[in-house]
């Protein structure tokens, strides 16, 4: 072999070694697979390749499931809880609910996902479906299964609560270990007779129940919660016990709370729930303000709450203002107990975009496991809803503040 051959041989090997390191193997998987050459080890190669890419946090970007579908969970809840194991035990796992907004505004379906590294997210289906008509309550094995037991009333008003053309909104879930039940309150919402116009009108809370985490939920009933107390002001006194965007937190001792914009969203509320999770700890009628329920800063006009306990012992909550599907300023309010007083802590965001929230709307605070807390918010798309984004982003309660801050891409255990 001439000497120019060599040289030329080792400038092809090295710029294939060049390409190779740019494109990496996903890019050559797609490469051959172009060719028309691909096999299943590329195509391994490239589910790899696809899985190491994926295994970090790039807010706003499109966030796949292990499936490569477009994860369905918006104005959602990512929390570590007891999910069944396959064995007739339970483990521990994150799991993530939210609306499945396929099918657009109206109507949602709550899409259940699981975890273990926060990165990679397993569907496992709808776990609270929307009925597409009231003959499906009876034709469908799955609702007839579900809602055997009900007479043809209760078929009526739980076909009149959650069918498509109803608002199903930001759905929570709860563990309850003395029922080992899990429980989902959610916002159910519709037009009136009075106001057919206007989607908001109901203004109420769902309730719904299930073993398992993965459903299916059994819808029991929708809801208005706490009231103005009397020698108070209220923001809208001719709808009383409003409930709309909301939002769960469980308390160390196990105490389950909701926490809901009201009064035609002035005004927020944290109401304690019942010991099984399933209702309020007292009927509206009878509550009492401090023991039962909050008030909480009236005129406001807050929504998207997010309640939870920093690290630092102090309770904060977060929410947003009431700019429907556009970003607003997110503003953050302390306390030493829920039912104490709270200390307006102003926008917790800091950096560029922080005015807006870096464009997303509260929805949860939650903690890796390393104890590193995450910020998930919602980009909003209304003009295609389904491919809003999600955005996760970095969050601490040192010194008596919560912080959020943009990160680009990252991860909760980088070293
Ligand atoms: C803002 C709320 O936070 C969302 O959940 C949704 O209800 C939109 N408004 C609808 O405009």
């Amino acid at each position: 072999m001439k000497k120019w051959m060599y040289a030329a041989a080792g400038a092809l090997c090295l710029a294939l070694l060049v390409a190779f390191m740019r494109i990496g193997p996903y890019g050559v998987a797609r490469l051959f697979a172009w060719l028309g050459r691909g096999s299943d080890f590329l195509y391994a190669l490239e589910d790899y390749q696809r899985a190491a890419d994926e295994a970090d946090f790039t807010p706003g970007a499109q966030w796949r499931d292990t499936q490569g579908n477009l994860i369905q969970a918006h104005g959602g809840q990512v929390q570590r809880m007891p999910v069944p194991d396959g064995v007739g035990g339970k483990k521990e796992q994150y799991v993530w609910i939210g609306e499945d907004k396929s099918n657009g505004h109206f109507g949602n379906c709550f899409a259940v996902y699981t975890s273990d590294d926060l990165y990679t997210w397993e569907y496992h289906g709808d776990a609270l479906r929307s009925i597409e008509s009231r003959k499906q309550l009876a034709e469908d094995d799955y609702f007839a299964e579900l809602y055997a037991s009900c007479t043809e009333e209760e078929l009526d008003e739980i076909y009149r609560c959650i069918n498509v053309g109803t608002v199903m909104e930001r759905p929570k879930m709860l563990y309850c270990e003395a029922t080992d039940r899990y429980v989902i309150w959610f916002h159910s919402d519709d037009a009136t007779e009075a106001n057919p116009s206007y989607n908001y009108d109901v203004g109420m809370a769902g309730v719904a129940v299930s073993d398992s985490p993965f459903g299916p939920f059994r819808f029991l009933r929708r809801q208005r919660l706490s009231r103005c107390p009397k020698g108070e002001i209220d923001c809208y006194p001719s709808s009383k016990g409003e409930a709309r965007d909301m939002n769960l937190f469980r308390d160390a001792d196990g105490t389950g709370y909701i926490v809901y914009t009201s009064e035609n969203n002035k005004t927020l509320y944290i109401s304690k729930l019942s010991e099984d999770y399933t209702g309020l700890c007292a009927e509206p009628e009878s509550a009492v303000a401090g023991r039962d329920f909050v008030r909480l800063f009236p005129g406001a006009m807050r929504e998207a709450p997010v309640l939870a306990h920093g690290d630092d012992g102090r309770y904060y909550l977060m929410s947003s203002s009431t700019t429907g599907w556009m970003s607003n300023q997110a503003r953050v309010w302390s306390a030493d107990s829920i039912f104490g007083e709270w200390q307006n802590d102003g926008n917790p965001c800091v950096g560029e975009s922080a005015n807006v929230t870096f464009d997303t709307q509260s929805t949860c605070l939650f903690q890796a496991p390393n104890g590193q807390w995450i910020y998930f918010g919602d980009r909003w798309n209304p003009t295609d809803l389904a491919d809003s984004r999600y955005v996760w982003l970095p969050a601490s309660f040192k010194g008596g503040r919560l912080t959020i801050s943009w990160a680009e891409r990252w991860r909760w255990d980088a070293p």
